[in-house]
C-alpha cells in the first residue's frame, strides 16, 4: 500500500511548510514538495493542514470505577479517538494488591488486543510498592512501559509520602517517569464528610470538596519529594492556576517537571455544577472544574511551555451510570468523555482564537507527547521514518458538536451545541485511511500495543 497526500500544509517541528508527504506501507518515506509517484492511493490536500496524528496519553477505556466500569471499551474509544484525530493512546494498567507490574500489563493488553483500532500503549498503575514491585519497575522500563502512574487522591490506590519518593526516585534512575494525579486525599476525606455530615450531598458539592489548594498542596509536595533525586516527574490533569504556580517555580529552577491539562479545565468552569443535579453529575471529574482565572493562567501556561501536554482524560459513564452517585457525590463514578473532541476543540477554541498558534498545538497534543513518553520521533512527527500517522484538518469545516453525531459511547458530550471551525477530515494510521468523511475504515485489533523508550530528558 502507498500513499501519496499532495499540496497539503505540513505543520511539524515549530514550522508550517506546503509540501507532499508520500507514505510507503505504514511509515512516511518523504516529505518535499511536487513529488510524483506510482501510489496505491493520493488524497489532495490543497488549503488543508497535515498534522501528526494526536498522542492522547490520559485515557481510560473500560476502567472499572464506583461500581462502574467506563463506557467506552478499547474498541469504542479507539474507534471515537480515530474520528478526532487521535492516533495512539496512552491508557492505564492499575495493580491490584499482591499482583506484580508484569501481570498488571499482562492483564490490561489482554482487555485491548483485539479491541484497539490505533496504536496505543501503557501506564503502569502502582498501588502495592512491594519489594517485588521495586524490582519490577526497572523491568518494565526495559519491556516497554516506561511511565507510571501513582495516586495521591484514592485511599484505596494511594501511595504514602515514603513510597512516593521511593517509586518516582526509582522509576526515574531506570530511565522512566513517574506521573501523579495530584490532589490530597486527606483533605478530601475531611471536606467530603464535614459536607455529608451538613447534609450537603448534591452533584455541585464535589467541587466544594476538592478545592484548587487541595491540588497545589499535592503538586509542591510532589516536587518536593522528586526533587531531592532530580526525578522526572509528570502530572496528569493539572487544574488550577495555583498548581500551576508550583509546575512553573520547579521548572525555572530547572528540575524535570512536566503537566499536562485537559480541554474540560481550559474550557468550562464551575458554573457546570450549577446546573440541575443529572446534569451537574456529568462534570463530577477529579480535580473538579474551575474558574475563568484558572482557565487564564492554563492558556498562558501551554502557550509559555510551562505546560506541554493536553491529554484528554477520557473516562465516560452514561446517564443511568452517574445516576448511581444521586444521593451523595462521593458515589458518582469521576470522569467524563473527551477523547473524540480533544484535537477539535483545540483547533478551534485554542488556535482559532488565537490563544495557541497550530505549531504550539501539534506540539502539545502530539510531538511533546510523544517525545516526553518515548514515543519519539515513530510518533509525534511528519519526517521520513516515522510511523505515517496523520491527520487532515479542513480548516474551513464547521461542525456543532451533539452526542448524536460524536462516536463516544455516551449519551451526551460536556461541549453540546459548541461551534467548531475547522475539523478533522481523514486520519491515516500506519499508512491506513481509517477515517475519512465521517466513515470508518479501521478495524478493531489493527492497533498495536507500541513498546516505548526509555524517557528522553529535555
Ligand atoms: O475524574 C476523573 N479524572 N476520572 C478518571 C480517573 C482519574 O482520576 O484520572
Ligand atoms: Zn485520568
Amino acid at each position: 500500500m502507498s500513499l501519496l497526500i499532495k499540496g497539503g500544509t505540513v505543520v511539524f517541528g515549530g514550522a508550517r511548510r506546503q509540501t507532499d508527504v508520500l507514505v510507503e506501507g505504514e511509515r512516511i518515506v518523504k516529505v518535499e514538495p511536487s513529488l510524483h509517484a506510482n501510489v496505491s492511493t493520493v488524497i489532495d490536500a490543497e488549503g488543508k493542514f497535515v498534522l501528526p496524528g494526536a498522542v492522547d496519553v490520559h485515557t481510560h477505556m473500560q476502567l472499572p470505577v464506583s461500581g462502574s466500569v467506563s463506557a467506552d471499551d478499547f474498541f469504542t474509544g479507539t474507534r471515537a479517538a480515530a474520528f478526532g484525530g487521535v492516533t495512539t493512546i496512552l491508557d492505564f494498567a492499575t495493580q491490584s494488591k499482591g499482583e506484580s507490574l508484569m501481570e498488571t500489563a499482562a492483564k490490561r493488553r489482554s482487555e485491548a488486543e483485539g479491541k484497539v483500532c490505533i496504536d496505543y500503549g501503557l501506564h503502569l498503575g502502582i498501588t502495592d510498592l512491594t519489594d517485588q514491585t521495586m524490582v519490577e519497575i526497572p523491568l518494565m522500563i526495559d519491556q516497554g512501559c516506561p511511565s507510571f502512574k501513582l495516586f495521591m487522591a484514592y485511599p484505596a490506590l494511594a501511595l504514602n509520602d515514603g513510597e512516593l519518593y521511593a517509586a518516582i526516585k526509582t522509576a526515574s534512575e531506570a530511565g522512566g517517569m513517574a506521573g501523579v494525579h495530584a490532589e490530597n486525599m486527606h483533605l478530601i476525606g475531611r471536606f467530603v464528610r464535614t459536607l455529608l455530615s451538613e447534609g450537603k450531598t448534591a452533584p455541585r458539592y464535589h467541587e466544594i470538596s476538592r478545592p484548587a489548594f487541595v491540588e497545589a498542596e499535592a503538586v509542591s509536595r510532589a516536587i518536593l519529594l522528586a526533587s531531592e533525586t532530580k526525578s522526572n516527574l509528570y502530572f496528569f490533569h493539572l487544574s488550577s492556576a495555583r498548581g500551576l504556580a508550583e509546575i512553573r517555580k520547579a521548572r525555572e529552577r530547572g528540575l524535570p517537571v512536566y503537566a499536562e491539562t485537559c480541554p474540560q479545565y481550559l474550557l468550562l468552569t464551575r458554573d457546570k455544577y450549577k446546573e440541575p443535579d443529572l446534569i451537574a453529575a456529568r462534570y463530577v471529574i477529579s480535580p473538579p472544574l474551575r474558574g475563568e482565572e484558572d482557565q487564564e493562567a492554563l492558556w498562558s501556561g501551554l502557550a509559555d511551555g510551562s505546560l506541554q501536554v493536553v491529554g484528554s482524560d477520557h473516562c465516560p459513564f452514561r446517564t443511568e451510570q452517574k445516576k448511581v452517585g444521586m444521593a451523595s457525590f462521593d458515589r458518582i463514578p469521576n470522569g467524563g468523555p473527551g477523547v473524540e473532541t480533544l484535537l477539535p476543540l483545540l483547533l478551534s477554541e485554542g488556535v482559532g482564537k488565537g490563544r495557541l498558534t497550530i505549531e504550539r498545538l501539534v506540539e502539545i497534543t502530539s510531538t511533546e507527547p510523544a517525545k516526553l513518553f518515548g514515543l519519539y520521533p515513530k510518533k509525534g512527527a511528519v519526517m521520513a521514518g516515522s510511523d505515517a500517522d496523520l491527520v487532515i484538518i479542513d480548516p474551513d469545516k464547521e461542525v456543532t458538536l451533539s452526542a448524536e453525531t460524536l462516536h463516544m459511547n455516551v449519551d451526551y458530550t460536556l461541549y453540546e451545541g459548541y461551534v467548531l471551525k475547522g475539523y478533522p477530515e481523514t486520519t491515516v494510521r500506519r499508512g491506513k485511511v481509517i477515517c475519512s468523511d465521517g466513515q470508518f475504515f479501521g478495524a478493531a485489533g489493527d492497533g498495536r500495543f507500541i513498546p516505548r523508550n526509555k524517557m528522553l530528558q529535555h
